[in-house]
């Protein structure tokens, strides 16, 4: 059954979701900040909203996928944001990766709109997405989530519930750790095979074809050899993603050592001047650069 939903932040992520939700058929009313990066979107039958508030005052589920808890905050709260326009009983489904106590602040301003609030944020990449694999994890109510899950499934055919709200995006923080850590190690073998004499890209292919070569070092290692002409997801959110896993940590008396030396890593990719490109090649730099 096809539905009109509300949409905001249309950036590499949100962008393709939207395509996905309206290759499904859905009426989609989207906001993106700068109007021109969703120009492809317009053209693919994406109805554009004047402003955050505008698309949730549009539909009875929308989402919302943006950088950080700053562009949350900016884009949920305020006069013309998503709170302001969310109807009584719509479903809030929120997708970025930020730090879960603004979830969860979130979640009672939500519920005192007469809403309901899931935060749903996802693990995968680009190719994840377009391929339509992305996984899901879900914090809230069990009978909310069924209410979008159709929605959700048209992204993406894993979800994972996790518990109550602000438990999926803390899984998501310690899931992402993972992501900087395995690069690094990555790049660490890259570089010493290198260095022994080993072609960079027999390294690559050897790596790729061993034990070590998970689902997203298989996607993401081979930018050791040629970046995306895009960054599926550059240094300044890795190390976004890396920060609030140490605060995390530190909350709750985790000791994340490996973590702490990647985000280091990801510092002096910024220090050799390559913060926006895409994470391997800044780590695979930095390591060569030790
Ligand atoms: N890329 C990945 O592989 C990946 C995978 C899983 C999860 N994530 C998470 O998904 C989220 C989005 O990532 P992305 O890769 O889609 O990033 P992105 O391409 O940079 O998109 C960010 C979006 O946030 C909007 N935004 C940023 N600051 C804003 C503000 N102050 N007010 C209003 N809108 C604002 C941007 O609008 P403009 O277009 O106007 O800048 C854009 O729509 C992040 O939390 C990221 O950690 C990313």
């Amino acid at each position: 059954m096809t539905a009109t939903l509300g949409f905001v932040g249309l950036g590499v992520m949100g962008g393709r979701m939207t395509k996905r939700l309206l290759d499904a058929g859905h009426v989609v009313v989207g906001y993106n900040r700068t109007r021109a990066k969703a120009q492809w979107l317009i053209d693919a039958g994406l109805r554009p909203a004047s402003s955050p508030r505008a698309a949730a005052e549009a539909a009875d589920v929308v989402f919302s996928m943006v950088t950080d808890g700053a562009a949350l905050e900016a884009v949920a709260r305020g006069p013309d944001g998503i709170l302001a326009g969310l109807r009584r009983g719509a479903v809030y489904v929120e997708m970025s990766t930020v730090d879960p106590e603004v979830t969860r602040a979130l979640g009672v301003d939500v519920a005192a709109r007469g809403a309901a609030m899931l935060d749903a944020p996802v693990s995968g990449s680009v190719v994840t997405l377009e391929a339509g694999q992305l996984a899901f994890m879900v914090g809230g109510d069990a009978a909310v989530l069924e209410r979008v899950r159709p929605y959700l499934t048209a992204i993406g055919p894993t979800i994972t519930p996790v518990g109550p709200l602000g438990l999926a995006v803390t899984m998501k923080i310690a899931t992402n750790l993972g992501l900087a850590v395995q690069m690094l190690a990555f790049s660490e073998a890259v570089c010493l095979a290198e260095k022994a004499g080993i072609t960079r890209e027999r390294a690559v292919e050897a790596l790729l074809r061993s034990v070590v070569a998970s689902p997203m070092v298989k996607y993401r290692g081979p930018f050791v050899l040629g970046m995306p002409a895009e960054a599926w997801f550059d240094v300044g959110l890795m190390q976004k993603d890396l920060r609030l896993a140490l605060s995390l940590g530190r909350s709750v008396g985790a000791m994340l050592p490996s973590t702490a030396l990647a985000f280091q890593f990801l510092t002096a990719a910024r220090g050799l001047g390559v913060g926006e490109s895409a994470t391997s090649e800044r780590a695979v730099r930095s390591t060569a650069s030790t």
